[in-house]
């Protein structure tokens, strides 16, 4: 386990994949799911997040990412998002930041090139067609009318539910491929696919976590910085030499 005062050496040659998860975004205000005031302690997975709870109650689904578009919309970046944005804008095409959360709170802070990997709050998608998914900031709660896409289908939110595929998992295991450095921010490595991604890169790549208390994965790490991503993220970083 790292001091606080630790930084990350970053060399030229280096390739750097950032793996995000809920906790970088608790201090902005968004909760996470498993800790003590999570998600899923007041909500129930197969109620809200899988294909068998949209298809029985899609009302109660909406209540849910309803809910959590209102709490994500207003929130703001925190210093952890700007240090990644800023990190970015050092290394370029050297950086690869992929996000298990689906808040915008990676991009309001700058962030260029964000793959979430469980979708997006505020885009939802028919759940019938091809349609493409769409920007969507609306709000549906009960009672109100369920949006209906032009084929009939309903629209549902953008997001990747217990028992779905993970988008775009191609590509993320081709930048967990080239990376030299792993690290991990904020998620308690205990979902797959992404909990097996420093399993993934292990003897190969160096691998690093970020946050207040060791994840359930822990042993597949380098190195564990200990605390808040908005308080260890800014000073973190040292990259040598940078174009
Ligand atoms: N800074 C950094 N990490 C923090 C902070 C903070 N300020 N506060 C809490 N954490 C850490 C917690 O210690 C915990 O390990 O964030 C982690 C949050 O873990 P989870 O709630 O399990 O969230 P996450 O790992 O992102 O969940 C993975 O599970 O529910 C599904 O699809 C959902 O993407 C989500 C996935």
């Amino acid at each position: 386990m790292a001091s606080p005062m630790a930084s990350l050496a970053i060399s030229p040659a280096d390739r750097v994949f950032v793996l995000t998860g809920a906790g970088i975004s608790a201090e902005s205000g968004i909760p996470t799911f498993r800790d003590a005031d999570g998600l899923w302690r007041n909500y129930r997975i197969e109620e809200v997040a899988s294909p068998l709870a949209w298809r029985r109650d899609p009302h109660l689904v909406w209540d849910f990412y309803s809910m959590r578009r209102r709490v994500a919309s207003a929130a703001k970046p925190n210093p952890g998002h700007f240090a990644l944005a800023a990190l970015e804008e050092v290394l370029q095409d050297r950086f690869f930041l992929c996000t298990q959360n689906v808040d915008n709170l990676h991009e309001k802070a700058g962030a260029r090139r964000v793959l979430h990997m469980h979708g997006e709050l505020f885009k939802s998608r028919c759940d019938t067609c091809s349609l493409p998914p769409f920007a969507d900031t609306s709000l549906y709660e009960s009672p109100g009318e369920l949006p209906v896409c032009s084929c009939g289908g309903k629209i549902r939110p953008h997001i990747c539910w217990f028992g779905e595929t993970p988008f775009a998992l191609e590509q993320i295991f081709q930048a967990l491929d080239d990376c030299s450095i792993f690290i991990a921010i904020g998620t308690s490595g205990s979902v797959q696919p992404a909990a097996s991604f420093a399993a993934q890169v292990a003897g190969r790549a160096k691998a690093f976590y970020v946050g207040p208390e060791a994840p359930a994965n822990h042993l597949l790490f380098d190195e564990c910085f200990l605390g808040k991503a908005g308080e260890l993220l800014p000073g973190l970083f040292s990259c040598r030499g940078s174009a």
